[in-house]
């Protein structure tokens, strides 16, 4: 049975750019009410004021912090009585090497840390809090209570040269993907994971054009980078179809990425 989406409501991380801002576009455009969350520095104020004026709230705050993740939990629940579906986009990647010979220098444990700090750490603070309101909350008419899903990356299978930490990052929330959805299970709770290949975002969107098109040339076809929109096509398809659950689902025009 496919789900209505209108009288959702929506967290999205790191909703403020890329394939986020995108997902929360096109949530709002199908009714459902979403809260914006990303980080003070994000411009998160003023894209929800785009996107529309009371479907979509900014909150400004860090997925690494409980108080930060309850505070947007709250809104949710204060404006619009309850949550049913959460989409976690916040991300962070670097470029090092484990050991640089050129360089003569060590990765960083710090920088290590750090990527997995907010990739998974923060990925999994924004479930465990989303997870209690969802299960608190009322059951739809085909027993369910909420969706959550995950932004992992083509990279959680193969990195390339200097991705050890963002690998190991998006390999865990790979491996938490079936765990959560066990645990949820029994609240009505589903739990999917969109591994991407290259998307157009502001990430990308700096690089020269011409880099661009080399990269989207990697992707045997569609022969391009994906569009923010057709991430969050896959994002609405997720939690319009509930025999989703469990499950890591690539989405790259068939990239497998080079060393
Ligand atoms: N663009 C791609 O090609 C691609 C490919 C594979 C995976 N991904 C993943 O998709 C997700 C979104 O990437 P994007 O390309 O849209 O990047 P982006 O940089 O455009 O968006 C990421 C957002 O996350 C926010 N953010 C970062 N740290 C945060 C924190 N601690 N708390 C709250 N918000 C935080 C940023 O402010 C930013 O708005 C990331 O997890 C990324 O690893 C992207």
């Amino acid at each position: 049975m496919a789900r209505m989406l209108k009288e959702m409501v929506g967290l999205v991380t790191g909703g403020a750019s890329g394939l986020g801002r995108a997902t929360v576009d096109r949530l709002v455009r199908n009714g459902v009410k979403t809260v914006m969350f990303d980080l003070p520095s994000s411009g998160g104020a003023e894209e929800s004021a785009k996107i529309h004026k009371e479907n979509c709230v900014f909150c400004p705050g860090d997925v690494t912090s409980p108080e930060d993740v309850q505070k947007a939990l709250d809104i949710c629940q204060e404006k619009w009585g309850k949550l049913n579906v959460l989409v976690n986009c916040a991300g962070i990647g670097i470029a090092k090497k484990t050991f640089s010979s050129a360089r003569n220098q060590v990765h960083s444990l710090d920088d290590f840390d750090q990527v997995l700090n907010v990739n998974v750490c923060g990925t999994f603070n924004v479930i465990r809090l989303a997870a209690r309101i969802m299960a608190n909350g009322e059951m739809g008419p085909d027993f369910e209570r909420g969706v959550i899903i995950n932004t992992a990356s083509v990279a959680a299978f193969e990195g390339q040269i200097g991705q050890a930490a963002y690998s190991a990052s998006k390999g865990a929330i790979v491996g938490m993907t079936l765990p959560i959805a066990r645990d949820l299970s029994s609240c009505g709770i589903r739990v999917m994971t969109i591994a991407p290949g290259l998307f157009e975002t502001p990430l990308l969107g700096k690089l020269p054009a011409k880099v661009k098109e080399e990269l989207g040339k990697q992707s045997p076809f569609p022969n391009r980078l994906g569009n923010p929109d057709e991430y969050a096509h896959l994002v609405q398809t997720i939690i319009e179809n509930q025999m989703l659950n469990g499950e890591v689902i690539r989405l790259d025009a068939a990239i497998r990425m080079q060393p």
